[in-house]
């Protein structure tokens, strides 16, 4: 068996990915394992989940540094010491820089709650409503310059309902979401393209690298 990628999370909030990423990686098959996760805010909920998941955290808030590029070299600093082979951004409210992306080309891994090329950037339930599209989803793809711009890894879809309100999408979309990263994650490091389907979510996921 191949030795397991290494993977650190960045997180600024909740972390219910973070959460969803760390129990797949204790899967039999997993192909990876979280060496830690890495919050911007010291506030943020997803660093009690950590910790209660026995999962290495560090805190390097944004606030504490006077300039981005200088609270992203402590970021860089405390990742280039975990060495990881993958990092993956979940709800991680900050625009890595392209010197961050150049140090890591190819290895950084977002997931975006749209159907994308669809919806980049922000209220995405609100412009998904607006659209009169049936369906609505998410994304797991590779961190380029441009906003949720890079290549797409996975999808998962999830029909919008008559009655779905923005609150509602959001948690249709954040549950297609907790399968959805893990897959995606798995796929690309086995190389092995992945479909699902159940409860009203379809999920499709590539097995490339950028
Ligand atoms: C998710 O909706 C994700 O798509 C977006 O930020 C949210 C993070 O939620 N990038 P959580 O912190 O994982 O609960």
């Amino acid at each position: 068996m191949q030795p397991k990628n290494r993977v650190v999370i960045l997180i600024s909030g909740n972390g219910s990915n973070m959460e969803s990423l760390i129990k797949a990686s204790r899967e039999p098959n997993a192909a990876y394992e979280v060496v830690a996760v890495i919050s911007n805010n010291s506030e943020a909920g997803g660093l009690a989940k950590a910790k209660a998941l026995s999962v290495t955290s560090y805190a390097i808030p944004r606030k504490e540094f006077k300039t981005k590029s200088l609270h992203e070299a402590a970021l860089l600093e405390q990742i280039n010491q975990l060495q990881p082979d993958l990092i993956c951004l979940a709800g991680y409210m900050q625009i890595l820089s392209a010197n961050f992306l150049t140090n890591y080309n190819g290895k950084v891994i977002n997931i975006h709650p749209s159907i994308l090329p669809l919806f980049t950037g922000l209220n995405t339930y609100e412009r998904a409503l607006d659209s009169g599209m049936a369906f609505a989803g998410c994304t797991v793809h590779f961190v380029n310059e441009i906003l949720d711009g890079g290549k797409i890894i996975g999808q998962a879809v999830v029909p919008i309902c008559i009655d779905d309100t923005p609150d509602s999408l959001n948690a249709k979309i954040l549950k297609a979401e907790h399968i959805l990263y893990p897959m995606a994650l798995n796929s690309i490091i086995t190389q092995k393209p992945t479909t699902r389907y159940e409860e009203e979510i379809f999920i499709s996921c590539h097995s490339a690298k950028v």
